[in-house]
């Protein structure tokens, strides 16, 4: 299995089409932190009032934004169909027009899940000048990762932990991602790292429940240089 390939999509599809949330402490303030940065970092971004959001690998969750009006896409149809505005498929190819969204919102490691880079691509495609791109994914520059094969690695397919179980996803270095961003004119607003000293704790004991308490310290040293080997970015841009 590799990520990118039909079995992986069907896996992943699969998957989540059974997914009962976050099981573990590390995911569960993962999953808190992305509901509470995506929030923020679209009410601060100015949009108009009838913004138009696209909610990419959204799993029906809304972050709380519920002032939008959003178009859901997932590969796992049994979480949007409820929806008004939904599109089974994936991010990576979204059949709609150039510059339909004033926000495209893809967090959760979603991207982690697909081709991040082609990704990117397409939501820049949807999106309006102006408008802006929320993303959040892992990183390999992780300290989870560190002295490992993939560590530093512009994307690899890496074995990790979801909910106690082994997790098969693509991780992408913070400057492949960055300069991807660049290429397409996509301004970097804010950047927000998470799990900064948890993935060491995690790489020297291995202990997921030991290590998860260390994210509570996030807010004390996400300013210091330990935040580049933080195992989760969330970014706001504005397309130019
Ligand atoms: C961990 S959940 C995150 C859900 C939501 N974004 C959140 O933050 O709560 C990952 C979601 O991404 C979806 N997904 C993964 N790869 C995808 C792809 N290539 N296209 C569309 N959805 C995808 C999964 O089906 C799943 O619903």
């Amino acid at each position: 299995m590799d990520a990118g390939n039909s079995n992986y999509t069907d896996y992943v599809r699969d998957k989540y089409n059974q997914y009962g949330g976050p099981k573990d402490p590390w995911h569960r303030y993962a999953q808190e932190r992305i509901d509470h940065f995506t929030g923020q970092l679209v009410r601060e971004a100015g949009l108009p009032e009838n913004a138009y959001l696209l909610n990419a690998g959204s799993s029906g969750n809304d972050h709380g934004l519920t002032e939008f009006r959003q178009m859901h896409v997932d590969l796992a149809e049994a979480t949007i169909q409820h929806l008004p505005e939904h599109i089974q498929g994936s991010v990576e190819s979204i059949p709609l027009p150039d510059q339909t969204f004033d926000a495209c919102v893809c967090v959760g490691s979603v991207l982690n899940y697909a081709d991040g880079m082609k990704t990117i691509r397409e939501l820049t495609r949807l999106l309006k000048p102006g408008g802006i791109l929320v993303i959040e994914f892992e990183i390999s520059n992780s300290a989870e990762y560190l002295f490992t094969k993939h560590g530093g690695a512009d994307q690899a397919f890496v074995s990790t932990f979801l909910n106690y179980e082994e997790e098969r996803i693509n991780v992408y270095s913070r400057s492949a991602i960055f300069s991807l961003l660049d290429e397409l004119g996509l301004r970097r607003e804010r950047v927000v790292a998470f799990h900064v000293l948890s993935p060491w704790v995690y790489r020297l004991t291995g202990s997921i429940n030991f290590a998860a308490r260390f994210a509570a310290l996030d807010p004390l040293v996400r300013w210091s240089w330990l935040s580049r080997r933080a195992g989760n970015l969330i970014l706001r841009c504005r397309k130019s």
